[in-house]
């Protein structure tokens, strides 16, 4: 049994990731910005404020792993300069606090995993025939979510010079009926409509919650496991097919087919709406070439499951 530190363990990937963990017997404490009571014996909530740069010592004095989560929701507000700042800083200054709380508190930790974004990718090139997925030795993008994502991952970097084993996951649009886009990509749908955003042609690369927690632990035991990795199943598929797909599963035969056009998601969601918009095809190759295997490898199976699992 291990026990696996959580920073931003109470969000979508993080819930998800602590019953996983909790299933396979290690022990789980979530970091948290708010103290919470838990009804677990194998969970407990510390806290941490990253303006202050504090952080409970208890929390990496006991901790094996670190599970690096934390960070202000990308598509939860409208982008002003304002909430850019708090998208960036609460990745950047949270990965500072873990770095110094590494070298101050005496531990054991053994490895950092930490998240990072397929936003780090820029758009699919137009000019060429053949299809070229992105893979982790390409460049950042210099648009806001590249050079977040930049940022991100290289505030955590220095666990390397503590000596420590780092992974970084370059993590896809995550399908969960808990959140996220796919809970956004039913609302419609429940109302007979299935609503293909803009043209629908762009490539959305994503996985099943259950896979990116799956990796993560797999991140944990596999020690060989080191350095950046994409967490996309290895089929994206374009907007169009996934609404299509996930309308006939709820629906069956009864649905309309529209589109939002381009200027209603930009009134809607401003600068945010380049992000459903942008066609980012990546590539799993060297996570699957590590040794990972999909339970999700298709859209059908991935959705099929989800439809599935509510009803
Ligand atoms: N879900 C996806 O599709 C997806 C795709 C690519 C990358 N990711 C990345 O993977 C990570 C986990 O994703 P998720 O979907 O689980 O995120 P989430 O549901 O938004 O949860 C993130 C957690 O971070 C903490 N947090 C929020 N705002 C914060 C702030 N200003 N300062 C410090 N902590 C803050 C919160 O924990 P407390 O309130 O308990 O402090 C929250 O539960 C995120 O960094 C996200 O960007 C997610």
């Amino acid at each position: 049994m291990s026990t696996i530190l959580i920073t931003g363990g109470t969000g979508l990937i993080g819930s998800a990731l602590t019953t996983l963990l909790i299933e396979k017997g290690h022990a789980v404490i979530i970091l948290t910005r708010h103290q919470k009571p838990s009804n677990e014996p194998n969970i407990t909530y510390l806290v941490w404020d990253l303006k202050a740069q504090t952080i409970d010592p208890k929390a990496i004095s006991s901790a094996d792993y670190i599970v690096h989560l934390a960070g202000a929701g990308v598509a939860d507000k409208r982008w002003t300069n304002e909430r850019k700042k708090e998208i960036i800083e609460s990745r950047t200054q949270s990965s500072s606090l873990l770095i110094k709380a590494l070298k101050e508190v005496p531990n054991k930790v053994r490895a950092v995993i930490s998240a990072s974004a397929i936003g780090y990718y820029g758009e699919d090139k137009k000019t060429t025939s053949k299809k070229i997925s992105f893979t982790e030795d390409a460049k950042a993008d210099t648009e806001f979510l590249g050079e977040t994502c930049r940022l991100w991952e290289e505030s955590i970097e220095p666990v390397k010079i503590l000596g420590r084993r780092l992974v970084k996951f370059r993590v896809g649009i995550v399908l969960s009926n808990d959140g996220g886009a796919f809970a956004e990509f039913k609302k419609p749908v429940q109302f007979g409509i299935a609503a293909v955003l803009g043209s629908g042609q762009q490539i959305v690369s994503w996985i099943h919650i259950e896979d990116v927690c799956r990796m993560v632990l797999f991140a944990i035991e596999n020690e060989n496991l080191e350095g950046v990795y994409n967490a996309v199943a290895p089929t994206p598929v374009s907007n169009k097919e996934l609404t299509l797909l996930l309308a006939e599963k709820m629906k069956g035969r009864f649905f309309v087919h529209m589109h939002v056009p381009k200027f209603v998601l930009k009134a809607m969601l401003g600068q945010m709406s380049v992000e459903v918009l942008k066609s980012a095809t990546v590539s799993c190759e060297k996570i699957r070439s590590a040794g990972f295997s999909f339970l999700y490898p298709t859209i059908e199976s991935a959705i099929g499951n989800l439809v599935n699992e509510k009803a």
